[in-house]
């Protein structure tokens, strides 16, 4: 992209800060905002002027393409506050590319990265205070971009419009979590947006979701939607499953999402001699290591829960229960040493931690 879009954000900053209303406590996700909010339109083929503004609801014209042919994509990462007042991001570039790859797939166009850098730093530096410090607190931070052009027509928007929002979170997951292997309804299919993050992938998956908590599974893990007998990936997460001492997680493909935390999760399994294998596995496979006792883990891995441990999961109508490991797990191993580096309490050899200047 062209370095045209140079710096020029406008920050109108609220009056008031509703951040003595909020029990950091009581935290349901996703629902508590902070004050301000970034915002930038696209109009005649450019980017406007990038604007920070008190958080608000917005009006929109009922035509609005995004309403009707779900052309939106958003992103999910997370800041972090160590107790020195530091604000970090963990890999905030991989994020920023993502948006721009899920952009391009349904032809929405792609986000300046400085116009991007700029308004999340600066939206970071103004509501800092909601971040509270240390291990277990977070701020999630949501950009997403829509199609806003007012024309009920099936064809790509002239006009979009980039934001972020931001809200303060505690862990995503409460407790283990029960999962159903998918074995009718598919998330993706080849050739499809599986690998992006379109709005679309997640209302497809609330149904099948639905009838998997209704039979008491929180999650779905997605299988190939060919045959049905590959393990892909469950809602939001990307999975590992642990045969003897080797992790074994599914190559990314145009399916699957290019998961941050899968991906930093095999860089760490590495650096801690931890051996962990990309490629396909079968359901079969890992019913069999459960059989004879080989399975010992199934965890998800995300940035909202950063790693979620499976209890167990029902494939053909047989329940599987992994085995109680507790603090050796792989997943708790794994997910003290990602927090410990999210949060500024360990080295981070890889350069992953972004502090907020
Ligand atoms: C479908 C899907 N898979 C995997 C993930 C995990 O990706 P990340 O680790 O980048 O949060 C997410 C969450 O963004 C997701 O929505």
């Amino acid at each position: 992209m062209s370095n045209k879009y140079t710096s020029n954000l406008h920050i109108e900053k609220a009056k008031t800060s509703k951040i003595k209303d909020v029990d950091f406590d009581n935290l349901n996700f996703g629902r508590t905002f902070t004050d301000h909010m970034f915002i930038c339109d696209y109009v005649n083929g450019e980017w406007q002027q990038p604007k920070i503004i008190p958080y608000q609801a917005m009006s929109m014209d009922p035509s609005a393409r995004v309403f009707h042919y779900g052309q939106a994509v958003f992103e999910g990462m997370k800041a972090y506050k160590d107790y020195d007042g530091g604000v970090f991001l963990f890999r905030p570039k991989e994020n920023f590319n993502r948006i721009n790859k899920s952009c391009a797939r349904l032809a929405m166009p792609e986000f300046p990265e400085n116009y991007f850098f700029e308004g999340l730093t600066t939206l970071l530096n103004l509501d800092k205070e909601w971040i509270q410090p240390g291990v277990g607190n977070s701020l999630y931070i949501r950009p997403f971009a829509i199609a806003i052009d007012s024309a009920i027509a099936a064809a790509p928007s002239d006009s979009y419009r980039f934001m972020i929002i931001c809200s303060p979170a505690k862990a995503y997951y409460k407790g283990t979590v029960k999962v159903l292997i998918a074995e009718e309804f598919s998330r993706s299919a080849n050739g499809g947006v599986g690998f992006a993050k379109a709005a679309g992938n997640y209302a497809a998956q609330f149904y099948p979701t639905s009838l998997a908590q209704k039979k008491g599974y929180q999650q779905v893990i997605w299988t190939d939607a060919d045959t049905h007998t590959f393990l892909e990936e469950a809602g939001t997460m990307n999975v590992f499953f642990r045969i003897n001492d080797t992790l074994i997680t599914a190559p990314i493909s145009d399916r699957i999402l290019d998961g941050v935390t899968r991906k930093s999760l095999i860089q760490l399994a590495k650096d801690n001699n931890i051996n962990c294998e990309v490629r396909p596995i079968k359901v079969t496979e890992i019913v069999e290591a459960s059989k004879n006792g080989t399975l010992k883990e199934i965890f998800g891995a995300g940035t909202a829960a950063v790693i979620s441990p499976i209890e167990g999961f029902e494939y053909k109508d047989t329940y599987y229960e992994l085995p109680e490991i507790g603090d050796h797990s792989y997943s708790s191993i794994l997910k003290n040493k990602m927090l410990s580096i999210q949060h500024n309490l360990a080295d981070d050899k890889n350069g992953w931690r972004y502090e907020i200047k």
